[in-house]
């Protein structure tokens, strides 16, 4: 099976059409979404009904996402984050919610397992450092599982009594061969706010019979995206850090 691995899409259409065109063009027998579909962005309802047209999707959901139907995760946002979230509360039809509710906490499969977060906090845990890793490791089995929520893409990559690795996705187009005896966290970075201070929308293509992981950056209309945010009143650091990658 090969699969796109999508995350934090965050309510941004420009960049969510430009990944799933060039995705049409690989061609993929399934979709794997880390999270985070809407906030930020000024698109969430075009952004659900595009997600919900794709076939073999496996969603786990974001803890923006989970602040629709959650007062608590709405609260812990920023000032920015709760006016973004009350400006897509009101865009979003109720066939949208249904859909983003259907989305699950986590996700553990044949051919790999995924959560927005951490397996230890689904929601609220920036899975970063060799140490958080170690603590996620007998959480999931097998050896391949994709993470979201920090917006940067990453391998961490871990063999038994040896501390773990992490790595950098850098470049715009990269390939990398998943070795047996290897446990495997990656993130495929954000399509609709990347903070690796590069501005491009970052995806993955997982090809589970070749064990191959390819990493895509591509540019989008930026500048649509900053003047619906503008124009739809959305606070204006949601617009300048897209440009800035971060
Ligand atoms: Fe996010």
């Amino acid at each position: 099976m090969k699969y796109a691995v999508l995350s934090d899409i965050h309510s941004n259409y420009e960049a969510l059409d430009v990944v799933l065109r060039k995705v049409d063009e690989i061609g993929v027998d399934g979709y794997a979404f880390c999270g985070d579909l809407i906030g930020y962005g000024p698109d969430p309802e075009e952004c659900c009904q595009r997600l919900m047209k794709l076939k073999n999707l496996i969603a786990v959901m974001g803890n923006h996402d989970m602040s629709l139907f959650r007062e608590d995760f709405f609260n812990w946002f920023s000032d920015y984050a709760k006016q973004s979230m009350l400006y897509t509360a009101k865009q979003l039809s109720q066939k949208s919610q249904e859909f983003i509710k259907t989305f699950a906490k986590e996700y553990h499969g044949k051919d790999f397992s995924m959560v927005h977060g951490s397996f230890l906090d689904p929601f609220r845990d920036y899975l970063l450092t060799a140490e958080q890793f170690v603590l996620n490791l007998d959480k999931w089995k097998g050896n391949l599982c994709f993470v979201g929520h920090s917006h940067v893409p990453f391998i961490m990559s871990y063999k038994s009594n040896h501390m773990p690795q992490i790595d950098l996705f850098l470049g715009s187009d990269v390939t990398l061969k998943l070795l047996p005896g290897i446990r495997y966290m990656i993130n495929p970075g954000s399509i609709g706010q990347p903070r690796d201070t590069n501005e491009k929308a970052s995806f993955g293509i997982f090809d589970s019979k070749e064990q191959t992981f390819r990493l895509i950056r591509l540019p989008y209309d930026i500048k649509a995206v900053q003047d619906k945010i503008e124009s739809r009143g959305l606070p204006t650091i949601l617009s300048t850090r897209l440009k800035q990658g971060k």
